[in-house]
């Protein structure tokens, strides 16, 4: 199905001041962003004013599983779901919201934080104790103080979009080791490390120790 333009129907959920949303619009597609934030949606629409995609980047304001009060379902060809399904209150809702949106044979794009990149970054910090809860706890996180409800790892994120209906077909690691090297070496040896990051990304173990995992789902 296509947007009004002649590009992909996307929902962006969560999709916050648009930085995935304002590349997909200026590439020629339609994109709904979705987002609890007001003020995240009004930086949305004076970044995707400013690119000259406004009349291709719609932000409502609303609440992750409520897709359906917003767009028809079975209606997305692509909906992202960014760093999201450790935030909410409900992961398995958004991801169902997330299925009943796409058309069949439609994807999603699901990123999420990496429970074993939090633990080897708290250990390579020498934060043994915050490594040692990480490990521990249920949901991956590091204490009360933790900024995040929850972590994944590849299985059990894998496990929630199955659940809902959507079949991965793709994971990949973000950041394998970005987030561990020291930022000197990271701007000195920039296109190394990206050519490293490229090459490891879908290699296991290496995608597992990554600080974010991507799917790629697909509703059948
Ligand atoms: C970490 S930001 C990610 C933004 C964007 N997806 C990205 O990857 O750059 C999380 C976003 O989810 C939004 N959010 C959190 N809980 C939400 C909910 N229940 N419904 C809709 N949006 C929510 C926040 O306002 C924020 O913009």
């Amino acid at each position: 199905m296509l947007g009004t333009g002649g590009g992909l129907r996307v929902v962006d959920v969560g999709g916050g001041t648009g930085g995935f949303a304002v590349p997909l619009a200026r590439a020629g597609h339609d994109v709904t962003v979705i987002d609890a934030s007001p003020d995240a949606l009004a930086a949305l629409s004076r970044r995707a004013a400013e690119a000259g995609v406004a009349q291709r980047v719609h932000p409502v304001q609303g609440d992750a599983d409520g897709i359906a009060d917003v767009v028809e379902p079975a209606s997305a060809d692509l909906v992202l779901c960014h760093s999201v399904l450790e935030v909410v209150d409900a992961p398995a809702d958004v991801a169902a919201a997330v299925a009943t949106t796409l058309r069949p044979g439609g994807a999603a794009s699901v990123l999420v934080a990496n429970r074993a990149a939090a633990v080897l970054a708290r250990a390579a910090a020498g934060q043994f104790d915050l490594a040692v809860a990480a490990l521990q706890d249920e949901r991956g996180r590091t204490g009360e103080r933790d900024t995040l409800r929850r972590r994944y790892d590849a299985d059990s994120v894998t496990a929630l979009l199955a659940k809902a209906g959507l079949t991965v077909e793709e994971i990949h690691g973000v950041r394998v080791v970005a987030d561990l090297v020291p930022g000197g070496v990271a701007e000195r040896e920039q296109e190394a490390l990206v050519a490293f990051e490229l090459e490891a990304a879908s290699r296991q173990p290496y995608r597992d120790i990554a600080s974010q995992l991507h799917l790629l789902a697909r509703r059948s």
